[in-house]
């Protein structure tokens, strides 16, 4: 086995149904300047009867499997990333486990919009020191169940989503070559769901007041993220033995524009090296950076060679940050599907954002 992970599949799957900002005009006393001009976001999917955390995960990682050329026995760790699971338990994991015909060990872990980079870093762990060769990692949200729609100042910026990755053992230098996790429990109201855990159970009461949906202090979060996206970011790139100066294409987390364009002030990056897809998705936590990733790809801004800086930052509060050097062959799957010959490997040209 090699010593290094690589990206070797990646897929995406949202919901079809889309909630627009004019949409939330109808319901909540909201107009979509106010949440284009400060959020960034004009529409969001959400789930329709029929779909789940589960069934959206297993959609993306049938298409991450097809692009490495797997199948679901040949994976030997599936890590699903999420704070918004079909089930308290069984895990999400454990469906999608099943759903795809792996025989490995599956769970569940959750660090809020900060998940998915977690679990690669878990996923990382499994294939350097050789119990894994190929490891399944997907972030995924139904964030529209735990959304409050009368609470303008959260219902406007999440959606639905489920992104997923297959991490496998290399021997190519590359992959992720760096990354950092962080987090701060002091104060878990900034950002949380109250009720519905073990400290407070749902009841009556605690229903009525709507302490079951997500509750945040967007000032304070907003605060904390302009500042934790640069230095963790500059810390990943550190581990990595490299500067800003190095990425390629920096992939952050999907929470608000404005926090993504602080953050690429601080690391000096022109618009042209930025991914923004906020816009189509607003914010989908944990499934954010994944859904990133598979439309960068799409767009030709991620190539053999390319160095990916991803930073994300949430709930806990929590941050973590990863380096990837990209070397996988940039498989569409209409190419699989027809069985064309893979695409060229030069840099596509920069597509300018913003
Ligand atoms: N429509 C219209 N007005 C609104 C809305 C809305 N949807 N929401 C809030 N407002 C009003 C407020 O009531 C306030 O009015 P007031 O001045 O009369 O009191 C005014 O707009 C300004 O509110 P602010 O909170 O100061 O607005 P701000 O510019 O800070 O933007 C926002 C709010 C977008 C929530 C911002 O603070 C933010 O993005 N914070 C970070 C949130 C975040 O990233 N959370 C996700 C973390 S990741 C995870 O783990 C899920």
């Amino acid at each position: 086995m090699g010593h290094y992970s690589a990206i070797t599949g990646w897929g995406m799957n949202v919901p079809e149904k889309i909630l627009t900002n004019a949409d939330l005009e109808r319901i909540v006393d909201t107009s979509d300047e106010w949440i284009t001009s400060r959020t960034g976001i004009k529409e969001r999917h959400v789930i329709s009867p029929g779909e789940s955390t589960s069934t959206l995960s297993i959609a993306a990682a049938r298409q991450a499997l097809e692009r490495a050329g797997l199948e679901g026995k040949d994976l030997d760790l599936i890590i699903v990333a999420t704070v918004s699971p079909d089930y308290r338990f069984p895990s999400t994991a454990n469906l999608v486990q099943h759903a795809l015909g792996a025989q490995c060990g599956a769970f569940d872990m959750q660090a809020a919009c900060s998940g998915f980079l977690y679990a690669v870093s878990v996923a990382h762990q499994f294939i350097v020191n050789g119990t894994a060769k190929h490891a399944l990692v997907i972030g995924v949200e139904v964030l529209s169940q735990v959304i409050d729609y009368k609470d303008r100042a959260t219902c406007v910026l999440f959606g639905d989503g489920a992104g997923a990755v297959i991490l496998s053992a290399s021997d190519e230098p590359g992959g992720l070559l760096g990354f950092t996790i962080g987090s701060d429990g002091a104060r878990p109201e900034l950002l949380w769901i109250p009720t519905g855990g073990s400290k407070e159970p749902a009841t009556e009461e605690t229903i009525r007041e709507r302490r079951n949906f997500v509750q945040m202090q967007g000032a304070e979060v907003f605060k904390f993220a302009t500042r934790i996206m640069g230095t963790a970011m500059e810390e990943a790139l550190a581990n990595a033995g490299m500067t800003a100066a190095d990425m390629d294409l920096f992939i952050p987390h999907q929470a608000n524009l404005r926090i993504i364009e602080a953050a690429s002030k601080r690391l000096n990056l022109p618009s042209e090296k930025v991914f923004v897809n906020i816009e189509k998705y607003g914010n989908t936590s944990a499934a954010a950076i994944p859904i990133a990733l598979c439309e960068a790809i799409d767009q030709g801004r991620v190539y053999p060679g390319a160095h990916l800086g991803m930073v994300a930052f949430g709930g806990g509060l929590t941050w973590a940050a990863a380096v990837v050097k990209w070397t996988a062959p940039i498989r569409t799957l209409e190419r699989l599907q027809e069985s064309l010959p893979e695409q060229a490997v030069e840099p596509a040209q920069p597509v300018h954002v913003g």
